[in-house]
């Protein structure tokens, strides 16, 4: 199993955003993933392309973009010419899910759907095919720093079935509260790609904390 570290950007220097994505990919980070929400689906306002653009010059690693937003449709290009190389959106906040997953690769990115910790599963039905990746929210979407929900992990195992009984190449992300403390048990249950924000980015070290969490993952 390949593992893969993704450092959300909300808890970095939003001052110092370029130095930030630079330091955390020199400390071994695998994706940037950038949380764009809209204060409308969830209660709380980010940022949009233009700071995807922006901070695109400072990194090679995959910008991973996790819209949090309603409507979905009207964005996706414009993060697509920002620069993302993967954008996920809750598919309860989306009219036609088929559309703007295929609105995604059409403008060649990876796509995929996010799941909050109660959203049924009952989505992703009938566009497998269609995937590139599933993003769980271990947490309610909105901020930062918030505590893991165990009874995730049981999704967390039921989405990992679903993908190996499809046969597909799909990422399975998952992003909230994820420490080193808890990374193993969400790698147990069938993660290969782990979203992190406060635990890296609220410490002074990223290295030392990727490291651990690496650590964890070789167990
Ligand atoms: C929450 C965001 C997460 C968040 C993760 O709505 O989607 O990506 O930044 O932050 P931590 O790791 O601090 O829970
Ligand atoms: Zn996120």
């Amino acid at each position: 199993m390949t593992y893969r570290i993704a450092p959300s950007i909300l808890s970095a220097d939003f001052a110092r955003l370029g130095e930030e994505v630079r330091n955390v990919v020199a400390a071994g980070a695998d994706i940037i993933h950038f949380d764009v929400m809209d204060n409308h689906y969830v209660p709380n306002l980010t940022v949009g392309p233009l700071v995807c653009e922006a901070i695109r010059p400072h990194v090679q690693v995959p910008i991973d973009v996790h819209l949090m937003v309603k409507p979905v449709d009207r964005i996706i290009p414009d993060f697509a010419k920002a620069g993302a190389n993967i954008i996920t959106f809750h598919p309860e906040a989306s009219e036609h899910i088929d559309r703007s997953l295929q609105l995604i690769r059409d403008n060649g990115c990876k796509a995929g759907l996010v799941f909050n910790p109660a959203t049924s599963l009952h989505y992703l039905e009938h566009v497998m095919d269609k995937l590139d990746i599933v993003l769980l929210m271990s947490v309610n979407p909105g901020f930062g720093g918030q505590s893991f929900i165990p009874h995730t992990l049981k999704k967390i195992e039921m989405v990992r079935k679903l993908i190996d009984e499809s046969g597909r190449d799909i990422m399975l992300e998952v992003d909230g509260g994820i420490k080193i403390d808890n990374i193993e048990a969400v790698a147990r249950a069938g993660a290969d790609t782990f979203v992190a924000g406060s635990a890296i980015f609220g410490k002074p070290d990223y290295k030392a904390v990727i490291d651990a969490m690496r650590g964890e993952l070789a167990k």
